[in-house]
């Protein structure tokens, strides 16, 4: 395969929150993005569920590597609607990977493969989803290891700025800034995911030939309301503005994994570093907030 600045990449859902990272990541390089609802000057419109625009944009782009940032990651809506939310997070995928057998396929997971009763975990631990969301990633990862030439990041938690302002940091921010409340979930850990450093270590671990799985987290897995906290300090809102409640109080459809922490030794091992702690990734987002 060609290798390094050589290389050509097919950016998928560039416009999203890990697509507008990996956008800034990839620049100077040669790549062919791609855009769906969201406009983006220089992009391909491209809508993942349409076979026949899939084959004409691979035929034209002829990748060497494939990132698939293009997903339904709303983990609510998975679960209601699995039928609709699997033609894009599953079916999607799976045609993609057919039409262009010889790129390295690189897919987003989550800690969502786990059931979160024993963690933390590592990247062999047994998958057990417990929701829709779960059980799609686990399917998006068994699509990818078919082929030799994959790689499969499972994140979580991920925070910086994109357009639609989505990240939990974002709606942090935004909440509070207006003195609304924000609810957080009290009685679960995430792995904070800066994903700016995602971006950055992505494209390093192509660029060093990895394959297989790695859990592209941060370093830390921390309570909620702890990484809820330490966002409202580092942007100067009030925390007391912060509403703890358990994750059962919340209502939500999906059930969620409480303790699923992502262990990053293999990352930080194949690497020689990992992602950026979190009281320096936030003061980073917050320093690198984009003006209106
Ligand atoms: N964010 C997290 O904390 C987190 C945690 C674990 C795993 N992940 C995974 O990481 C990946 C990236 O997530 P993200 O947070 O960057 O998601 P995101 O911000 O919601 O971005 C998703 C992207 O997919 C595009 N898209 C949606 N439907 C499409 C379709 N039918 N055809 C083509 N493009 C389509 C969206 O474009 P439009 O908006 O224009 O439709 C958007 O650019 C996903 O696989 C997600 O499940 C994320």
């Amino acid at each position: 395969m060609t290798k390094g600045n050589d290389m050509r990449w097919l950016l998928l859902g560039a416009t999203g929150l890990v697509g507008t990272h990996l956008r800034a990541a990839l620049r100077g390089r040669d790549v062919v993005m791609t855009s769906h609802r969201a406009q983006l000057p220089g992009s391909v419109p491209l809508d993942l569920t349409d076979h026949a625009a899939v084959t004409r944009v691979i035929r034209e782009a002829r990748p060497d590597v494939i990132v698939v940032a293009a997903a339904n990651a709303f983990v609510e809506q998975c679960e209601r609607e699995p039928i609709a939310t699997r033609v894009i997070n599953v079916d999607a995928v799976r045609y993609l990977a057919n039409a262009a057998p010889n790129a390295l396929l690189v897919v987003f997971s989550s800690e969502y493969v786990f059931d979160g009763s024993a963690g933390t975990y590592a990247e062999d631990d047994l998958v057990t989803p417990i929701n829709e969301y779960g059980r799609q990633k686990v399917a998006v990862e068994a699509i990818a290891r078919e082929r030799p030439d994959h790689l499969v990041c499972r994140v979580s938690g991920v925070y910086g700025w994109s357009a639609a302002r989505t990240s939990f940091v974002c709606q942090l921010v935004d909440r509070l800034r207006a003195g609304q409340r924000l609810r957080v979930p009290a009685d679960q850990v995430i792995t904070p995911t800066p994903a700016a450093d995602l971006a950055g270590v992505i494209v390093e671990l192509v660029d060093r030939s990895a394959r297989g799985i790695f859990h592209a987290a941060g370093p830390e897995i921390l309570p909620r309301p702890e990484f809820a906290r330490r966002a409202a300090q580092t942007f100067g809102l009030d925390a007391a503005l912060l509403d703890l409640r358990t994750t059962a109080e919340l209502g939500l459809a999906a059930p969620r994994p409480l303790r699923a922490g992502l262990r990053t030794d293999k990352l930080r091992a194949f690497l020689g570093h990992g992602l950026s702690h979190s009281v320096d990734a936030l003061a980073a987002m917050r320093d690198a907030e984009p003006r209106p």
